[in-house]
């Protein structure tokens, strides 16, 4: 299978003829091959998706989500398969993957309603028989650049809110992950979306994602992906003025405290640490554990641990499913390495499983590290893997330390049955999202979704939030009284 470009309601060759594999990381095999776009294509893309926004602007909102209401029903009556293929192409576990398509399906009813609110505000004026609003406006061509870890899901938090909106989309998914991409043009497309309203464009981040970034129609960026990939194109986005929203990773952390429920703490860690392989921007990859439980914790890990069935992702049993590619693997390992020599203990795995049919995906032993301590590079960097580092703390107090020291801020997690600590937590712990007596994943998608520090720039996919970022405000002023009435002079004191 051949995956071309989606370029104003065409299937299209890339103007550089060139193909890339794209491989099944539980088996190695190549299940289709995606284009590799040069800049052309991006502007081919762009050119068309400014005419298509003209007219598409002046659709009425509630018209335009009515074609969100189809992608909904199509995403829903299609799950199954859809999951089956992300699955395949991604390696996540099929139970995972019927979530992913879920969070699509939802984002997508969800934001078709926005388009009978995308309200904005009146409010009084200081003068008389004056009227005050403000709308928000679409602000025309939207590029969006989307990883492989979440293939459909955060494309559909992206895009549905920018064409909900008013704007067209020129989405550039990651090289890895193109059948996802392909399934969601052509559901667009059967739902009834006019040409040139969404276009696909495959390709690599150096060559078609920054022809993307400094294509001058592209009003906005909204990118999910690395700290440094994200930091770049904030630098370029910045030089031209260009709105940009960044979702980059993270190093979530687990709180235990001692009069937590050890059995739900347990269960909250291995699907978060775990889940997808650890490669979620979510994933728990800190325990921070009060010391009084930290050897009762360490046994109860390490028995669940044993249990998680390791394998293809299509077999209901397996828990935990391949990683990306090799070089993820090889990153991974480095990691371990990393943390062995900086004196941290391993508790389990630490090794890639090059076994049996292991041999032919790209598997990674589930990973605990203890006796970690906050400024090992372990402690410290995104691994995206299945690993896990234990920290041991003495109070609350050095716990929401700890969790707070490191430069991301994305997701946080606390168990314990006092009140008062959970509403210290609530208040103090840096991350855009908090979670309590549940793990750092489990986002759902009518709340913002986003972080502190290094984990972005301030915006927000999901939720109302994410309208913000694919629209303008605009205020405006009705004057009904028939004279001049200067603003702040005029008021009549
Ligand atoms: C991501 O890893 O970038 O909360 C997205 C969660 C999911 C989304 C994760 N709903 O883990």
């Amino acid at each position: 299978m051949k995956i071309q470009n989606y370029i104003n309601g065409e299937w299209k060759e890339p103007s550089t003829r060139q193909f890339a594999p794209v491989i099944n990381p539980a088996t190695g095999e190549t299940i289709a091959e995606v284009a590799m776009s040069g800049p052309n294509d991006i502007d081919e893309a762009v050119q068309a998706a400014k005419e298509a926004q003209k007219r598409w602007a002046l659709v009425p909102a509630p018209k335009r989500a009515e074609i969100l209401y189809q992608v909904g029903m199509l995403l829903k009556e299609r799950k199954e398969q859809l999951a089956r293929l992300l699955t395949m192409e991604m390696g996540k576990v099929i139970e995972e993957a019927r979530g992913e398509v879920q969070e699509g399906i939802d984002m997508a009813f969800y934001m078709a309603g926005e388009g009978r609110r995308l309200f904005g505000d009146t409010t009084p004026s200081e003068l008389k028989d004056k009227f005050a609003m403000s709308v928000r406006v679409p602000v025309g061509v939207v590029g969006i650049i989307t990883p492989w870890n979440f293939p459909i899901a955060i494309a559909t938090w992206k895009s549905f809110p920018a064409i909900v909106a008013g704007n067209a989309v020129v989405w550039k998914p990651a090289p890895e992950t193109p059948i996802m991409a392909q399934e969601l043009a052509r559901i667009f497309e059967e739902a009834g979306l006019p040409p040139g309203v969404f276009h696909v464009v495959h390709g690599d981040g150096p060559t078609a994602g920054n022809a993307l970034v400094e294509h001058p129609d592209v009003k906005v960026i909204s990118f999910t992906g690395s700290n440094e990939v994200g930091r770049t194109i904030a630098e370029k986005c910045g030089r031209l003025l260009k709105k940009v929203s960044l979702e980059m990773g993270g190093k979530n952390a687990v709180i235990v405290m001692d009069d937590a429920d050890l059995t739900l703490a347990v269960d909250g860690i291995i699907w978060s640490a775990f889940g997808t392989s650890g490669q979620r921007c979510t994933a728990c990859s800190r325990v921070i554990v009060h010391e009084r439980v930290k050897q009762e914790l360490e046994r109860r890990l390490l028995e669940a641990v044993k249990t998680l069935k390791i394998g293809n992702g299509l077999d209901e049993t397996v828990k935990v499913g391949p990683v990306i590619h090799e070089e993820a693997l090889q990153k991974i390992d480095r990691y371990v390495r990393i943390g062995v020599e900086e004196g941290a203990k391993l508790l389990v795995g630490g090794c890639i499983l090059r076994e049996g049919d292991y041999a032919r995906g790209f598997y990674y032993a589930p990973t605990i590290f203890t006796d970690v301590t906050p400024n090992m590079r372990i402690a410290r960097e995104e691994i995206f893997g299945p690993v896990v580092s234990i920290i041991s703390v003495r109070s609350l107090d050095e716990a929401i330390a700890v969790n707070n020291s490191v430069d991301y801020g994305l997701s946080s997690a606390i168990f314990t049955r006092d009140v008062n600590n959970v509403f210290r937590a609530m208040r103090d712990l840096d991350t855009g999202i908090v979670y309590v007596n549940a793990g750092t994943t489990g986002a759902e998608i009518h709340l913002p979704f986003g972080g502190t520090k290094g984990t972005g720039n301030g915006h927000r996919d999901s939720g109302v939030a994410a309208l913000d970022v694919f629209t303008e405000w605009r205020s405006i002023y009705v004057d009904f009284s028939g004279k001049l009435q200067r603003a702040q002079i005029d008021t009549g004191d």
